[in-house]
């Protein structure tokens, strides 16, 4: 009976993310039960850091900090727009979700503190979100995910889920759309960071992934033989920190070998861990989907080659479009309903290091 009146209810929820160098806010109307979610989401802004941090070659926590506290206001103006229509939308919104973990905490403070005082102002419910599980569930939004819920979610379990972002890099085995468990992670560096360092050393921009792929293009991946770190380990847990020594060590030893090559032949190296714990885990936990999500998932060259083992597998594959992808409060609201639903609250303090 709850179920069916959750169906019916539609709520507004306003979603805020600042857990790393994006700060997003996103408007959502949500409804259906767990096992029928259903997201439109209204208004979504993003306004990316990726200028300010490009010369350090990475996130600068205090400086994220500075630019989420001038970008905040600014982007909530862009989604309430006049005074009236402030007014209006604020009697229509349920509660406000804002993430409050795993990422830098003086980040992550921003937008615990706007959520906190906007909550208190307008007197509604503010709910602290697991950035990890934003993306996990992002897929929800996307046109495969909704295909998902409409042909039956639960037909879509067991899966296994795999997270991999500038942060993490994480398999799960989920035995339904709210119950999983962590099969893996990484030891010492996320396959994101590893793209973003081995950028580094080949002289590209910040953030590495999108320049990798794009230079591997131009190159041959099989002309270098890098290490596939933990490939074989009967677990499922990852190393990216000594492929990007190899990496190191090869264009020392090597200064004139082509940057196309090293990228292309990196970049297999990398994805080909990724996708056979990914399978293994699917072979033997019988599951019938993949669920692939975080800034890597951007990847094109990461989901055509996982596309292709899945067919093998016989599996399907569910990737949340292009701009849930990278940092996003579209999937912070996601999630923030997901948990309203499940009754599961995060705590409102930061937490760098959440678990998921
Ligand atoms: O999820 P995300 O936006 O932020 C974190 O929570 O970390 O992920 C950002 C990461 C960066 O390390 C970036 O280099 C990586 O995602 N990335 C990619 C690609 N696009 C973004 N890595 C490999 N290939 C890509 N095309
Ligand atoms: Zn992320």
């Amino acid at each position: 009976m709850a179920g069916f009146l959750l169906g019916l209810a539609q709520m507004i929820i306003l979603a805020i993310e600042t857990s790393c160098d994006e700060t997003s806010l996103a408007l959502l109307e949500c409804s259906g039960p767990i096992s029928r979610p259903r997201f439109k989401i209204l208004k979504h802004h993003i306004a990316s850091q990726i200028k300010i941090h490009e010369p350090f070659g990475g996130v600068v926590p205090n400086l994220a900090k500075r630019e989420h506290l001038i970008n905040l206001p600014i982007l909530y103006k862009k989604i309430v727009g006049d005074i009236k229509s402030e007014e209006k939308l604020w009697k229509k919104i349920k509660f406000i979700a804002v993430t409050s973990g795993p990422g830098l905490e003086p980040a992550l403070w921003t937008g615990i503190e706007f959520a906190k005082e906007l909550g208190k102002r307008r007197q509604v419910a503010v709910y602290g979100v697991n950035h990890m599980e934003g993306h996990l569930w992002s897929f929800l939004a996307s046109k495969n995910g909704r295909m998902a819920v409409k042909a039956g979610l639960s037909k879509q379990f067991p899966a296994v889920a795999l997270l991999v972002s500038g942060g993490h890099t994480i398999l799960l085995k989920m035995t339904a759309i709210d119950k999983w468990k962590k099969l893996g992670e990484t030891r010492d560096d996320a396959v994101g960071e590893a793209f973003d360092k081995v950028a580094r050393i080949l002289k590209l921009p910040y953030p590495g992934g999108p320049q990798i792929e794009k230079l591997a293009r131009l190159g041959d991946e099989n002309s270098i033989i890098f290490p596939r770190p933990m490939i074989h380990d009967k677990n499922y847990d990852f190393s990216y920190s000594g492929l990007k020594t190899s990496v190191l060590y090869y264009l020392r030893d090597n200064p004139q070998s082509k940057p196309e090559n090293i990228a292309a032949s990196f970049q297999k190296a990398a994805v080909d861990v990724l996708i056979a714990k990914a399978a293994r885990a699917v072979k033997e936990s019988g599951a019938k989907s993949i669920i692939l999500a975080g800034g890597v998932a951007s990847s094109k060259y990461l989901k055509k080659n996982l596309q292709k083992k899945a067919r093998e597998l016989k599996v399907k594959v569910f990737v949340p479009e292009f701009r849930l992808n990278t940092d996003n409060a579209g999937m912070i609201g996601i999630a923030g309903y997901m948990n309203f639903l499940r009754g599961k609250k995060h705590s409102l303090k930061a937490n760098g290091a959440m678990e998921v």
